[in-house]
């Protein structure tokens, strides 16, 4: 391998380190070894759509269907869909992902999510297709 060819793959594997940490698959998959298992697609689906305890379900805020624009529950502001085949800039970004399963997982459930509820609701989310 020369120099040039040497510096190319360099840069190629490090901006494909950065993005593979920040890719809706890496999301599911960083919960996945987090929870010991994979996610399940039905699993995640009822989860979303349940109420656990409380008023509201994850789809009080984000609709019914991952694909469509939601409605915040008490300020009605429109929340853009949540599925990455609607939107690709959903789960990109792991911080933003923790801050809002912390949250909104809290709002719903009065505590934090599971390593294997996320796992559950990123596979449902990351396989709704358009
Ligand atoms: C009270 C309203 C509300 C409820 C209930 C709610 N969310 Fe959210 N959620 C929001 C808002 C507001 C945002 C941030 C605004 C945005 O990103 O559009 C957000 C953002 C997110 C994101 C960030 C995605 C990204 O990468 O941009 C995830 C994941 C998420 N919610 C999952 C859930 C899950 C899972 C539940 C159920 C446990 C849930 N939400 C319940 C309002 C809600």
């Amino acid at each position: 391998m020369n120099i040039k060819s040497y510096v190319l793959w360099a840069c190629l594997a490090s901006v494909s380190a950065l993005t593979h940490a920040s890719d809706p698959m890496a999301q599911l998959h960083r919960w996945e070894v987090a929870a010991g298992q994979a996610g399940v697609v039905a699993r995640g689906e009822l989860f979303f759509n349940s109420t656990h305890g409380g008023d509201w379900s994850c789809a009080s805020c984000h609709g019914q269907s991952p694909v469509q624009a939601g409605k915040h529950a008490s300020t009605s502001k429109t929340i853009e869909p949540l599925a990455p085949a609607a939107n690709p800039k959903r789960l990109t970004d792991d911080a933003k992902v923790d801050k809002w399963f912390r949250r909104n997982c809290k709002d719903v459930l009065a505590r934090e999510c599971t390593a294997i509820e996320k796992a559950d609701v990123l596979a449902y989310l990351v396989g709704v297709k358009k």
